[in-house]
């Protein structure tokens, strides 16, 4: 009781607050978000996320390199497909020789021990941009499950160490666990994005892949039949322990900032580590501020991810991850 305890004495000096913080960022927290496209000496930023780009294989590679030898070990990556290759089945995520299983190669190549998980859902794929297949006005579930089920045995091959479903289709995680337990791919891991909200913060990511969900007649406009209703809560906790009942390694909770009440939640009631997405309309909102001078870019970027950490994210996929290293100093 005051005045015995005086609070303030444990934030009376940098050197006392380093002692006693409870929360402290590392390269090891971070999973590095790529995006990668066909072609040859290719790096084009994406205009809705400042200093973030688009690579071709060669440049991914380059990438990869720099990325390990700034401490981060970890990518998942994300394909942009070209126009003439999508349809409504995402056949092209079944090409052996497709650009993810390239890229995967790419990547193990250039850096054997870079961890690498693969985005799995059709919307890259898709030309109506949803993460399933379309049929009379409905995302059909259980036929989407199978193909991206086999989409992971592909990615498997190629060499991914685990594969991050982003799709939300019901019992997929069993579906293709059951397909990489067939295949023998025992020890290919899935990172399950559990709860995944319908959120517009994903904007900048669809202006990056190009595969926001298209406005034609029959076509569902938004992904709400399937992405979760950002009012829900214990649907969370409800999903994620699916996941880890069908074989889930990991569990996501996504976007971040606006749903850490959720990320403690579930936290707090499994025994898998929890990875969070910050996700690009995060990351643009940072970036747009601090253009304008409105905001000191390290200062909300190192604030924002800490919080994140806090609330009990074990992993976070972020868009900020060199940005973070280059704080180091
Ligand atoms: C799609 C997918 C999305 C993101 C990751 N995987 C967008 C969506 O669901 O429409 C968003 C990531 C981001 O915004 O950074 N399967």
């Amino acid at each position: 009781m005051y005045p015995l305890i005086r609070n303030r004495r444990l934030r009376a000096s940098e050197s006392i607050r380093r002692l006693v913080r409870e929360t402290t960022l590392t390269p090891d927290d971070f999973l590095v978000p790529l995006f990668v496209t066909e072609g040859k000496g290719i790096k084009e930023e994406i205009p809705s996320m400042p200093n973030y780009f688009r690579l071709s294989l060669d440049n991914l590679e380059k990438e990869v390199k720099e990325l390990w030898k700034m401490g981060l070990c970890s990518v998942l990556l994300f394909v942009k497909v070209e126009d003439k290759l999508k349809d409504n089945k995402g056949t092209e995520a079944l090409n052996p020789d497709g650009l993810m299983q390239r890229a995967i190669k790419t990547v193990k190549n250039a850096c054997p021990q870079m961890l690498v998980m693969t985005d799995v859902a059709l919307d890259p794929f898709s030309a109506y941009g949803h993460d399933g297949i379309v049929a009379e006005g409905q995302i059909l579930n259980d036929e989407t499950a199978e193909v991206l089920a086999e989409m992971s045995v592909f990615h498997a091959k190629a060499g991914a160490d685990f594969v991050a479903p982003s799709d939300m289709m019901d019992g997929r995680i069993l579906t293709i666990r059951e397909a990489l337990e067939d295949e023998g791919f025992v020890n290919t891991g899935i990172m399950a994005y559990s709860a995944k909200y319908a959120s517009a913060f994903y904007g900048p990511f669809r202006d990056a892949l190009d595969s926001a969900p298209v406005d034609i007649a029959n076509v569902p406009k938004d992904k709400k039949t399937y992405q979760m209703d950002y009012a829900n809560r214990y649907e969370a906790i409800k999903e994620t322990q699916m996941d880890i009942d069908e074989g889930a390694d990991i569990v996501m909770v996504k976007p971040g900032l606006c749903y850490l009440d959720i990320v403690r939640e579930i936290k707090n009631e499994v025994e898998v580590p929890v990875a969070v997405y910050q996700v690009s309309g995060e990351y643009a909102m940072v970036k747009a501020a601090a253009e304008k001078g409105w905001l000191d870019h390290d200062a909300v970027m190192l604030e924002q991810l800490t919080a994140i950490k806090r609330a009990g994210a074990d992993i976070i996929a972020s868009y900020f991850a060199k940005d973070f290293i280059r704080t180091l100093g």
